[in-house]
């Protein structure tokens, strides 16, 4: 008996309040910008919903049993990193967890890192937090965006924190152990305070590559770093908003979520339920997934290379394409691309005008389509 393929069709979010789909919901535009993905979770996250639906009862809940130690379990077989389950504090957000590390890890003023262009958050969180936000341009290399580390260095003298988006969004870059003790010696250095975001961690297209999490390293900084992950990214879960933070020590728990002074909620229950069952039974799935982006990713590097002044550096990582429209003589990429019915995200929110960024997290054949699209909106 063959398995069937999950990703060959997906249901239809149109009148789901979907974030994605109602942004061009009377318009002829396919929405892949939002990094959310078209598929429906794997049948063993839905069951471990459905038997948590059934229990009936929806009271405040914090960590369940098995949380911390499903998590645990699934770094350890993935990534080789051993963690302490007590260290592990529920979340409803990784968003959330970087603006409550903002808070709780740096003080007013203070200056907080991060690698441009970057996921919108990592631009507006730590304003929101009376912090400075200092930004430091990747560098576009013509198979890695890689750092630049005579910026990075002039910007740690201002800073107490650092945000890594490991891997990166939009870039899809996937960074180095060798790149990661860098960063760490400079850290430990400037008494800078490591931020990992590793949402994406487990949606590594190269085998080859492998994820090192930053609080993996034998190094001083890597034991004070704050760790954030969830399992929305790769099983297609963040409308239930459960994230993990991974703390240095069992004691900080206590000050993590009074550190949004009564705005952050308790994680909900069918999140726990769904994220547990992910860590645990959804790697086969996960490896099919990842067999379908890699080919998606491909695609797309083949399309963008027959467009006229359009470029994209290969994602090592993510389900997303960073693409390069300066050369194209298209004023304002993302106004063509609606135009020609493809609604990507624009590259002004991640700090970079001129660059699109594309989903290609559904059917193949709806990817095909908004191709034909892109192709149109820089040929036309
Ligand atoms: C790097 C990164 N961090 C965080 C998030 C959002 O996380 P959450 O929905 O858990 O707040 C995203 C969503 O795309 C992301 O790309």
């Amino acid at each position: 008996m063959t398995t069937p393929d999950p990703f060959a069709a997906c249901p239809d979010r149109r009148s789901t309040g979907s974030e994605k789909w109602d942004r061009w919901r009377d318009r002829d535009v396919l929405p892949l910008w939002v990094a959310d993905m078209d598929f429906a979770a794997p049948e063993v996250v839905l069951d471990a919903i459905r038997a948590r639906v059934e229990h009936g009862v929806f009271g405040y809940t914090h960590d369940t049993p098995g949380f911390a130690s499903a998590l645990a379990e699934h770094l350890q077989r993935l990534h080789g990193w051993r963690i302490d389950p007590d260290c592990v504090v529920g979340t409803p957000g990784v968003v959330t967890g970087l603006a409550l590390a903002a808070r709780l890890f740096a003080a007013p003023d203070d200056g907080i890192i991060t690698f441009t262009p970057v996921s919108p958050p990592f631009l507006t969180l730590p304003a929101r937090a009376g912090r400075r936000c200092l930004p430091v341009p990747l560098v576009q290399e013509p198979d890695r965006w890689t750092i630049d580390w005579g910026a990075l260095e002039n910007a740690a003298a201002h800073a107490k924190q650092l945000w890594l988006c490991h891997p990166h969004n939009p870039t899809g870059t996937v960074f180095s152990r060798a790149d990661l003790l860098r960063i760490a010696d400079l850290a430990e250095r400037h008494g800078i305070t490591v931020v990992s975001d590793e949402i994406w961690s487990d949606l590594v297209l190269d085998d080859a590559l492998g994820h090192v999490p930053f609080a993996s390293l034998d190094h001083p900084a890597a034991r004070q770093a704050i760790t954030l992950t969830a399992p929305s990214k790769t099983w297609n879960l963040a409308g239930l908003a459960c994230a993990a933070a991974i703390l240095p020590t069992p004691a900080m728990k206590t000050r993590w979520r009074p550190a949004g002074g009564g705005l952050v909620p308790m994680v909900n229950p069918l999140g726990y339920a769904a994220a547990e069952a992910a860590w645990r039974h959804g790697d086969v799935w996960r490896r099919q997934l990842i067999h379908l982006l890699r080919g998606h990713r491909d695609l797309v590097s083949a399309t963008v290379a027959g467009i006229p002044g359009l470029t994209c550096v290969p994602a090592q990582a993510t389900y997303l394409s960073w693409i390069d429209c300066r050369g194209s003589g298209v004023a304002d990429p993302q106004a063509a691309c609606e135009a020609a019915g493809l609604g990507p995200s624009d590259g002004r929110e991640f700090g970079t005008p001129g660059f699109i960024r594309l989903n290609n997290a559904c059917p193949t054949d709806r990817l095909e389509e908004a191709l034909r699209r892109l192709t149109r909106a820089f040929t036309a």
